[in-house]
């Protein structure tokens, strides 16, 4: 079966066609940060009329490389939350729209399940059950996952994401957007010792995270200094060591917890060189393994969509006969692919 993915729910336009035999055949992505960049933050109205203009080009570009045509389609998985939701509706009416008017299949999926089992996209790909740390713009979260839709929630953030607090510090710091390439760029010439922040929430029980703390202990570090190019690269350093510390401690603890070896980690922060580095050496410890997907497949992308829209149509689920954009959509609460 041809799936055409289609992702729009923040600032990337992604396509792609996944093969449920083969595997992914073809993906075009284009991402609008420099647009933004301008702003210091995605702007939703912006990214919505940009998706409008992307995505029959893309969708071209991607048939193309694929050597298909419309025709060759077997349905159609676009994004339908969570998400901003003007940028979710134009992905969902493109979508919806194609498969409507090629007489086969649209179905809805959940955009963090498709980080989730993103790393699956990859020739050497995990098994059920494993723990997922998602670790985006807006999701901390551990996740148990037993398979397909069988999801438990094990561990949260409190206030800020991981990946917010990046967003945030760079802003501080003057590094523009988006923040976590620019903070894990400027950490390379940084002293992760100079500014020892602290790993938020380790030193008690349980899995839930907390990343405003450390977001204003960065700006305390940063209004006394002298705002140097040497602070900069300091206080990123410190502030990118502790987040990924904080963040290998609870995947370890959620590991020990559930008695699992198996760690995946997905989503736009998972594309951290530090964060990557430090939990392949602490799960390698335990004798365990950790799976991320492609650096590219790690931000958002129309693969991971074309992916889970796949295995849910190959598990039997049936598509929703109505309409429906999900802007919050908890992950928890999907459930295996069901033929109703
Ligand atoms: O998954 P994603 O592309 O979009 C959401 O669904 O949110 O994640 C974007 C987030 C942004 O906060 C961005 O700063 C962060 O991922 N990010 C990173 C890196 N690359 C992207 N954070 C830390 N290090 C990186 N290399
Ligand atoms: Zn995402």
């Amino acid at each position: 079966m041809l799936v055409l993915g289609i992702e729009s729910s923040c600032d990337e336009t992604g396509i792609a066609v996944y093969d449920t035999d083969a595997g992914l055949v073809a993906h075009t992505l284009f991402s609008q940060v420099d647009t933004h960049a301008l702003y210091g933050g995605v702007v939703p109205e912006i990214a919505s009329r940009d998706h409008i203009k992307r995505w029959i080009p893309l969708t071209r570009e991607c048939l193309e490389q694929a050597q298909l045509k419309l025709e060759d389609l077997d349905a159609v998985a676009y994004t339908s939350g969570p998400g901003l939701a003007g940028a979710l509706f134009t992905g969902a009416i493109a979508g919806r729209m194609l498969a409507w008017s090629l007489g086969i299949p649209a179905l809805a999926v959940h955009h963090m399940e498709g980080h989730l089992l993103a790393p699956m996209l990859e020739a050497h790909s995990p098994s059920f059950p494993f723990i997922c740390l998602l670790v985006s713009g807006g999701h901390t979260q551990l996740v148990r996952v037993d398979g397909l839709g069988q999801y438990k929630l094990l561990g949260d953030t409190l206030d800020d994401a991981a990946g917010e607090a990046f967003d945030k510090t760079a802003k501080l710091l003057g590094l523009g957007y988006p923040g976590g390439p620019k903070v894990a760029n400027a950490a390379l010439d940084g002293d992760p010792e100079r500014f020892k922040f602290a790993r938020p929430m380790t030193n008690r029980a349980g899995l839930e995270f907390s990343f405003s703390g450390l977001k204003t202990a960065a700006m305390t570090a940063w209004r006394q200094s002298e705002q140097s190019a040497r602070d900069v690269a300091d206080i990123a350093a410190g502030f990118q060591a502790a987040v990924v510390d904080t963040l290998a401690i609870k995947c370890l603890r959620a590991l020990k917890q559930e008695h699992l070896t198996t760690l995946v980690a997905s989503g736009g922060v998972a594309a951290n060189a530090q964060l990557r580095n430090l939990l392949a050496k602490r799960v390698a410890r335990i004798g365990g393994e950790v799976f991320y997907p492609r650096l590219e497949f790690c931000t958002d992308n129309g693969a991971m969509i074309a992916l889970a829209g796949g295995l849910r149509l190959s598990g039997g689920q049936k598509p929703e006969q109505h309409f429906e954009v999900r802007p919050r959509w908890p992950v928890e609460s999907l459930v295996p692919p069901q033929a109703s």
